[in-house]
């Protein structure tokens, strides 16, 4: 039987009889790719009884403790995992090229091997001699992390079989080629196939494995999206060029919390931990200028204090700009359309920017009354207290809605100097003495009492 090819979406791998320059169900552009089907066998058949056998949840044995987790001692990889590593799961780390995976992993390879893991780190990027190259530039050299530059997932495999590590880095998915799939390494079918192998490969022997993915949108190199359905955790490491500071955010995670995130510094010598991500968002502040709003925000299970800022200036333009960098645009149009509705306060004529401060991408629905304060702060030029902090989501009636996680927010901003805040009613506020509390249920309240519109 004649193998019929068959088109596939490298961002989120859906599939197509024939090649279009824009793909239908994502509406990305210049992402799909032509692929061969593995083979075209006759169809499976069941191979009777014996196999596959389902059985009852409550056979599956209670006595038996989950094996432990191993934790690598860097609490932001450690808690962005879930607690540590799970035996025999399959990660996804993705991310910009040169956004710093490869040190990432490096260093967790290290530690891990540290901690008594036997760790193998495959490189198909770079030879072994420019991996230890970089090891010794992050001081790990001592580490018993064993090398190996492979890029046949034939050769990776035996490796395997033969190391039997407890942690294989493959590093990256897009150099692993699979010489039954005719198709050029980082293609859409290699890309899954080497994926395919290598998570299957790892639960059947108990290896956990960890893919590195690099994400780029010019549909040469296959985007690892199409990875992301067979791993048990995908983490995506993200950060702004021009800025140190990265983040690990974990955007799936069978093991634990998804949106969970870890805040590290590219230094000279590798990544560093930052254990207080509010103050290092914060650092940058100058004194109080109209247009700033402090947000504080939950990430995952962290509080992160944050600074919303707003420009709003007369537009020239027949249709004003809304321009926004770190948060929904969606979700500031709506904003905007509340603030005029509800409380009278127009933006027509006005083109709006609104920034996180640092690159730091929000997705706390908790930001809206941050923003509405940063709008208004901008508009009115009228500068916010320096030591207020904001939060709160706003419905589309103009009313404030309580948020998850008020203390958390507040002891956060207190730990950071600041002594009042404007929030919501409603929500746990018992453990948060010394702190002003302005609470409030709606959004035209807070426009009369903050800024006596
Ligand atoms: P790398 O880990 O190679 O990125 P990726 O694997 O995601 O492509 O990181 C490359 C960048 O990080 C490069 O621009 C240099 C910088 N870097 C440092 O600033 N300090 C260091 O100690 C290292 C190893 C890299
Ligand atoms: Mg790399």
């Amino acid at each position: 039987m004649a193998k019929t090819p068959s088109f596939t979406c490298s961002a989120c791998g859906a599939r197509f009889s024939k090649w279009s320059g824009r793909c239908d169900n994502c509406g990305e552009w210049n992402t799909i790719a032509e692929e061969m089907p593995l083979s075209a066998g006759p169809a499976l058949k069941s191979l009777g009884s014996r196999r596959g056998r389902a059985m009852e949840l409550s056979d599956l044995g209670t006595e038996e403790a989950p094996p432990p987790r191993t934790t690598s001692g860097l609490d932001e990889l450690d808690r962005v995992l879930g607690g540590g590593l799970v035996p025999a799961s399959a990660i996804l780390v993705g991310g910009d090229p040169g956004i710093g995976k490869s040190t990432l992993l490096l260093q967790a390879a290290a530690e891990f091997a540290r901690k008594g893991l036997k760790t193998v780190y495959v490189s198909g990027e770079e030879a072994s001699a420019q991996v230890r190259m970089r090891a010794a530039r992050l001081g790990l050299t001592d580490a018993p992390v064993q090398l190996a530059a492979e890029t046949n997932l034939r050769d990776i495999l035996t490796t395997l079989e033969t190391e039997r590590p407890a942690l294989a880095i493959i590093d990256s998915i897009q150099t692993m080629w699979a010489d039954n799939v005719e198709s050029a390494p980082g293609s859409v079918s290699q890309v899954r196939a080497a994926a395919h192998e290598l998570t299957s490969f790892a639960k059947r022997i108990g290896v956990s494995v960890v893919l590195v993915g690099h994400v780029t949108k010019e549909g040469q190199i296959a985007g690892p999206r199409v990875v992301e359905h067979m791993v048990d955790t995908v983490l995506y490491f993200e950060g702004e060029r021009g800025h140190q500071f990265r983040i690990l955010r974990a955007v799936k995670n069978r093991f634990g919390p998804a949106d969970e995130i870890g805040v590290f510094e590219m230094t000279g010598s590798g990544l560093t931990e930052v254990k207080n991500p509010s103050a290092l968002f914060l650092s940058e502040r100058g004194n109080p200028s109209p247009g700033s709003a402090v947000f504080a925000g939950i990430e995952g299970t962290r509080p992160v204090l944050v600074e919303f800022q707003a420009l709003v200036a007369p537009s020239p333009h027949a249709q004003p700009r809304r321009t926004v960098v770190g948060w929904d645009g969606g979700r500031l149009a709506m904003i905007l359309a509340v603030l005029e509705a509800r409380c009278g306060i127009p933006f027509t004529g006005l083109d709006v920017y609104l920034n996180v401060a640092g690159g730091m991408k929000i997705s706390d629905p908790a930001a809206d009354l941050a923003v509405a304060a940063a709008l208004l702060s901008a508009r009115e030029d009228a500068a916010l207290p320096a030591d207020t902090v904001v939060f709160g989501e706003i419905s589309l009636s103009g009313a404030l809605r309580a948020v998850s996680q008020t203390e958390n927010r507040l002891k956060e901003a207190q730990k950071l100097g600041f002594t009042s805040a404007i929030l919501p009613r409603g929500g746990k506020t018992a453990a948060n003495e010394g702190m002003k509390l302005t609470q409030m249920s709606d959004l035209s309240v807070f426009v009369g009492e903050i800024f006596g519109a």
